[in-house]
């Protein structure tokens, strides 16, 4: 039986090395490789490449755990243990020069089904904002030494991220509910990559994260990093487009936030 918090030092020296690829190939040039959902939603030849090699890696330690990442797909494995993987989180930001994006991996146990799974141990790791968010179920969430809460109290109201998916006919719907959260907030953030998004929940740095049709692979680590930073997380019913709700913050905002978003 292995515990999680081997399982995180495995993605986490994963993580380190998928990172280093991940920047070597931004600085020679990222080459879009094709568009997925619509044209807004982009594949670079180094989200593949970096997903081969987390693949790899994972592969060669644990061939007996299944994986489930964004850019290569599924497979079952034996061990009742999934990594759940997002090679670069963040690809628009990765393609325009931006320095917030991230290499995402987490291990997760039972079901594929973010509702459902146990997370066991989650990375997120952003090489160009030298941040390595980390945490084993039952062991805290953690960045550079420093174990992570979620903030309780917005006195001056929350700094609350949200993101917008890629088509367009869910645009308008989606501006409605962030002017129903406004009242609430301090102010409002577009970091553009989920898996930072979450991360920077558990580490205070927002108060807290909503957003529609978010992926297994966008999740699975960052969920686990705001769960053991002491914040409530939900992953509601689809809407009429089929998008998951997510929604994380500590637990007074947590509450706020669905009851403003979900009526
Ligand atoms: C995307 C980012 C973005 C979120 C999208 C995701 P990708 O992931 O996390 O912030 O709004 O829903 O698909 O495509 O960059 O890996």
């Amino acid at each position: 039986m292995t515990s999680p918090l081997e399982l995180q030092d495995l993605a986490l020296e994963i993580a380190k090395e998928a990172g280093e690829l991940a920047q070597r190939r931004r600085r020679e040039g990222v080459s879009i490789a094709a568009s997925k959902s619509t044209i807004a939603d982009i594949v670079t030849e180094a989200d593949r490449e970096v997903e081969a090699l987390i693949r790899g890696r994972l592969a060669e330690a644990r061939p007996d755990d299944g994986f489930l990442g964004e850019e290569s797909g599924d497979a079952d494995g034996t061990s009742g243990i999934t990594w759940v993987v997002d090679p670069i989180d963040g690809t628009v930001n990765y393609a325009f020069g931006m320095p917030s994006y991230a290499v995402s991996i987490a291990a997760v146990e039972g079901s594929r089904d973010p509702g459902e799974w146990r997370a066991l141990a989650g990375v997120v790791h952003a090489p160009a904002l030298g941040d390595t968010f980390h945490a084993a179920s039952g062991e805290g969430a953690w960045l550079a030494g420093e174990r992570l809460r979620v903030t309780e109290e917005a006195p001056a109201g929350a700094l609350v991220a949200t993101g917008l998916g890629y088509d367009k006919a869910t645009h308008a719907g989606d501006l409605d509910t962030l002017a129903r959260v406004m009242p609430l907030a301090r102010d409002i953030r577009r970091i553009g990559a989920a898996s930072l998004d979450l991360s920077f929940v558990a580490a205070g740095r927002l108060d807290g994260y909503f957003e529609r049709g978010l992926k297994p692979w966008d999740v699975a680590a960052g969920r686990l990093l705001v769960d053991e930073a002491g914040g409530r997380t939900g992953w509601f019913a689809p809407d009429e487009y089929g998008r998951s709700l997510t929604i994380v913050a500590g637990s007074a905002l947590f509450e706020e936030l669905r009851a403003r978003i979900l009526g």
